[in-house]
C-alpha cells in the first residue's frame, strides 16, 4: 500500500470513527436510538414530524427540543486535498499533486511542521501578485476534489479557482437532492449563484436528473466552468451558463415565476456589478435571503447558502428566512465550516454554512 493510499485509509477509518461519536453522543429528545432517528431521517417520508430533508446525514445532533442545532461545526477530510499545516500567517495546502504555501490571516497559530517541509512546497505566493518556486515553475494543473474533476490556476490575487470548504457539503446536496427527486418525476432544478469554477456545478450536474442554472458576473469564471465541466465529460448543453448579476438574474426569474428545488448560493463579501452599483453582503443580505426564497420551489426546497463575511450576517439570513416563512414548516441549521489539518486536530475557519429545508406538503 502507499503511502497516499494509507493515508487515505487512515483518513476514511478518522470520519467513520468521528462519525459514530457524534451519532451516539449526541442527545435526541426525539428518538431514543439517535441512530435510528437518523435512519428514519435518511428514508423517512415527507411529513413535518420528521423532516425528511434536514441534513442530518452529516450532523446527526439535535437540540432538546428535536430541532436542528441551531449552530455546530462541520469539518471533515476533503478527496484530493489536505490541509497540511497552518501557523504564522500562512497555510500549506496540498491540491492534488501540488503543494501550494499562501497567507492565511487567521493562522496565527504556531506551525507544527518543521521548516524543510513549509521550503519544499512547490509554489509560495507573495503578496501582492507573485509566486515563486522551487523547482520548476508552473502555472495550472488538474485536480480531482470529491470526485469532481477541477483545473486549478495560480491566480495573480493568490486564488487557485476553488475555496476547498465548499467540498465539504456536496454530501449534503446530494442527500437534499435524493430526498427531493423522490417526491417528483420532474429534473431537480438546482441554482448555483455566484458559481465561480463550478465545483458545485459540476457536482450536481454528475447526479442522476438534475437540471443545473449556473449564475456568475465574471465572463472569465463562467469559461473557467465551463472549461471544468469538460474536464467531467459534461456535455455544455446540460448547464444553462448565465453572465449575470445574481441579484438581477434572481429578480427577473421571480417575474417569469422560474422556481428552483435546491438554491446554492455563495455571496462575496463585497462585489462590484458595475461603475456605480457595489454592495457588501451586510448590506445586501436581507435582498438577497428574499430573491433567494422567492425562486425557490414553494412546496419542497434547500438552500445552502455560505457566509464568508462576519458571523453575525449568518444570524440575519437565518432571522430574515424564519420570518419569510412565518416559523413554519422550515429548518434553518447554521454551521462554521472548518478545514481540518492532516496531523492535528486543528480547524482553520472558513466562513459558514446555513442550510435550509422547507416542505409544505
Ligand atoms: C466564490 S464567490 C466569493 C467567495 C467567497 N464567498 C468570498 O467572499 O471571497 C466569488 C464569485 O462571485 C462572483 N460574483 C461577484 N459578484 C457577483 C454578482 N453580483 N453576481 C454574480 N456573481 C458575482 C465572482 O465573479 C466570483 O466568481
Amino acid at each position: 500500500m502507499s503511502s497516499i493510499d494509507s493515508a487515505s485509509q487512515f483518513q476514511k477509518h478518522f470520519l467513520v470513527v468521528h462519525g459514530i461519536f457524534l451519532t451516539l453522543w449526541c442527545p435526541s429528545a426525539e428518538n431514543t436510538n439517535p441512530l435510528a432517528s437518523l435512519i428514519q431521517q435518511v428514508k423517512g417520508g415527507c411529513h413535518r414530524d420528521h423532516h425528511p430533508l434536514s441534513p442530518l446525514e452529516a450532523s446527526p445532533c439535535r437540540n432538546h427540543d428535536g430541532h436542528m442545532p441551531y449552530c455546530a461545526g462541520m469539518s471533515a477530510y476533503i478527496e484530493g486535498y489536505t490541509l497540511l499545516d497552518s501557523g504564522e500567517g500562512r497555510k500549506l495546502e496540498q491540491f492534488g499533486s501540488r503543494v501550494i504555501d499562501r497567507p492565511s490571516s487567521l493562522s496565527t497559530w504556531r506551525r507544527r511542521e518543521p521548516a524543510s517541509t513549509w521550503d519544499s512546497s512547490d509554489a509560495f505566493y507573495n503578496p501582492p501578485d507573485r509566486w515563486d518556486f522551487s523547482n520548476r515553475s508552473f502555472s495550472s494543473w488538474d485536480v480531482t476534489i470529491e470526485g469532481v474533476r477541477l483545473q486549478l490556476e495560480l491566480m495573480s490575487n493568490g486564488q487557485l479557482g476553488i475555496f476547498p470548504e465548499h467540498a465539504l457539503y456536496l454530501p449534503k446536496i446530494k442527500a437534499a437532492a435524493d430526498r427531493l427527486r423522490s417526491s417528483s418525476e420532474q429534473p431537480l432544478r438546482v441554482l448555483n449563484l455566484f458559481a465561480y469554477t463550478g465545483l458545485a456545478t459540476c457536482y450536481c450536474a454528475q447526479l442522476p436528473n438534475v437540471s443545473v442554472t449556473h449564475v456568475d458576473l465574471a465572463k472569465r469564471a463562467i469559461e473557467w466552468a465551463k472549461k471544468n465541466a469538460s474536464l467531467n465529460q459534461i456535455p455544455d448543453t446540460s448547464i444553462r451558463w448565465i453572465v449575470d448579476d445574481a441579484l438581477g438574474f434572481m429578480a427577473r426569474e421571480h417575474r417569469k415565476q422560474s422556481l428552483y428545488d435546491i438554491v446554492i448560493i455563495d455571496p462575496p463579501s463585497f462585489s462590484r456589478v458595475s461603475k456605480n452599483n457595489s454592495w457588501t453582503l451586510e448590506e445586501k443580505a436581507p435582498d438577497i435571503v428574499e430573491l433567494t426564497l422567492n425562486v425557490l420551489n414553494p412546496e419542497a426546497g434547500a438552500v445552502f447558502f455560505t457566509n464568508h463575511s462576519t458571523a453575525s450576517t449568518s444570524d440575519v439570513v437565518r432571522n430574515i428566512s424564519l420570518d419569510m416563512y412565518n416559523d413554519s414548516g422550515v429548518e434553518i441549521g447554521i454551521e462554521s465550516l472548518s478545514l481540518q489539518e492532516q496531523k492535528t486536530t486543528r480547524l482553520l475557519p472558513a466562513g459558514s454554512l446555513i442550510s435550509l429545508f422547507h416542505c409544505s406538503r
